[in-house]
């Protein structure tokens, strides 16, 4: 199977360091043009830079719908289509038991994690995609689908993700498809806390033994965004080395199999 996306226009939240930026490589290595966004612009400039001709870049806060509406625009008078939205930026501001939360970190979790991805499928769906079709890829994580210790508020997020998946693709059909993608532990700046000096270890938590990388996650969105995915739409797909295909109190199959 040949998975292309030759003259598709995507627009990637999140887009200047780990899997935002796999996503965008791995789209353009695929044919479309992509746009980056995330906060800081030279961060950007050197994400967009490194993929070359076939991208562009625009600073914008996800949770900032001014923001988001100028590089919507931008992206429009750039590429002059919008074909592809990937909502990837999250933020994690808060970890530990969830009722200790304040509510401004709770607050910034939700504007961020949840309500970000309304203001940006809204915004392409009014500006291309109502009129034109398209998919919509929410990068959501396996945490909405399990507990995880400390991430209770950004998993809540997470899970309502997952619900607006399934309404989106509902409101939005038949002529967008909006999918989402959970990942397990990934080798990024995000989750660096949780793998960085135990990665041995945490590899005994998948059925793989190894953690996951960028690129695990960005090649299915690249699939799911492609035209081979055209019957797939609002399902959320588990990205995980297989961590939550774990018996429960079992770190592993071999330390299974050798106790029973
Ligand atoms: N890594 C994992 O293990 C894991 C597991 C499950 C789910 N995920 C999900 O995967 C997605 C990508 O995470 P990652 O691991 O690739 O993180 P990462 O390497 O830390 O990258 C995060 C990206 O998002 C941008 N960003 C952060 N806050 C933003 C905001 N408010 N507005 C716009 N952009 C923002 C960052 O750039 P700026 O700082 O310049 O804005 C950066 O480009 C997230 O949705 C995360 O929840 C990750």
């Amino acid at each position: 199977m040949d998975i292309r996306l030759d003259g598709k226009i995507a627009l990637i939240t999140g887009a200047s360091k780990g899997i935002g930026l796999a996503v965008a490589r791995g789209f353009a290595e695929s044919g479309a043009s992509v746009m980056l966004t995330s906060r800081k612009p030279e961060a950007l400039q050197t994400a967009a830079e490194s993929i070359g001709d076939k991208a562009a870049w625009h600073a914008a806060n996800a949770g900032d719908s001014t923001a988001a509406e100028m590089a919507v625009r931008a992206t429009i008078e750039r590429f002059g289509r919008v074909d592809i939205l990937v909502n990837n930026a999250a933020t994690n501001p808060y970890t530990g038991p969830t009722l200790g939360i304040d509510e401004g970190r709770a607050a910034k979790t939700m504007l961020v994690n949840q309500m970000g991805p309304v203001i940006w499928s809204r915004l392409v769906w009014d500006a291309w995609m109502e009129a034109n079709g398209g998919v919509i890829v929410n990068i959501t994580s396996a945490g909405a689908l399990t507990v995880s210790p400390g991430l209770g508020t950004y998993d809540g997020t997470k899970a309502a993700l997952v619900a607006l998946t399934r309404q989106l693709a509902w409101e939005l059909s038949p002529k967008v498809r909006v999918v989402a993608v959970a990942p397990g532990t990934v080798k990024t700046d995000m989750a660096r806390a949780i793998w960085e000096g135990h990665e041995e270890e945490l590899s005994t938590t998948t059925l793989v033994d190894r953690l996951g990388e960028p690129e695990d996650i960005a090649d299915m969105v690249t699939f799911l965004s492609s035209d081979n995915a055209s019957w797939v739409t609002g399902q959320t797909f588990v990205v995980d080395g297989g961590m939550l295909c774990l018996p429960p109190g079992a770190e592993h199959m071999a330390t299974l199999s050798s106790a029973v």
